[in-house]
């Protein structure tokens, strides 16, 4: 496992729109494991494949710091409910800000393997699931702040 660089906002990587995860192999895992380290090591609760510059859509998120999510290829089904909270992110540090996101929220994606998975979750997990998917668009949550913090 290896710590990879972040790219922060400026880089315009992380304004493109990630590309559709076709193989499940090795590499695949490797990438997992790695962004799962990396964002332990600073301390992040998400991480988004665009933000290590790799542009598939793949991201990996852990609000506990127990319970690892690994989303490959995920895709909101369906979501309910709004609420609002503080978010930030660690290709833009420094900086926080009040954004809306759905109260929960169901996801399709692969797991590492390639084998299809639905989940519904909801509270701070679904904002986190909600952040790290729009990075995998383009699309940052300094782009939806309704108030600074
Ligand atoms: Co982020």
């Amino acid at each position: 496992m290896a710590i990879r660089q972040i790219a922060k906002l400026g880089d315009s990587i992380l304004r493109e729109k990630a590309k559709v995860v076709t193989i499940f192999d090795d590499n695949l895992g490797t990438l997992l494991d790695d962004m799962t380290e990396t964002m332990f090591f600073e301390e992040g609760v998400g991480l988004a494949a665009p933000q290590v510059s790799i542009l598939k859509r793949i991201c990996v998120i852990s609000v506990d710091g127990k319970t690892i999510y690994e989303l490959v290829n995920p895709e909101i089904i369906k979501s309910s409910g709004t609420q609002k909270g503080a978010e930030g992110c660690l290709s833009i540090p420094n900086r926080n800000g009040v954004v809306e996101r759905p109260k929960e929220i169901t996801v399709k994606y692969q797991d590492r393997s390639g084998k299809n998975k639905e989940i519904t979750v909801s509270d701070f997990t679904a904002v986190a699931f909600c952040h790290e998917i729009d990075h995998l668009n383009g699309v940052l949550f300094i782009d939806k702040i309704t108030s600074e913090q």
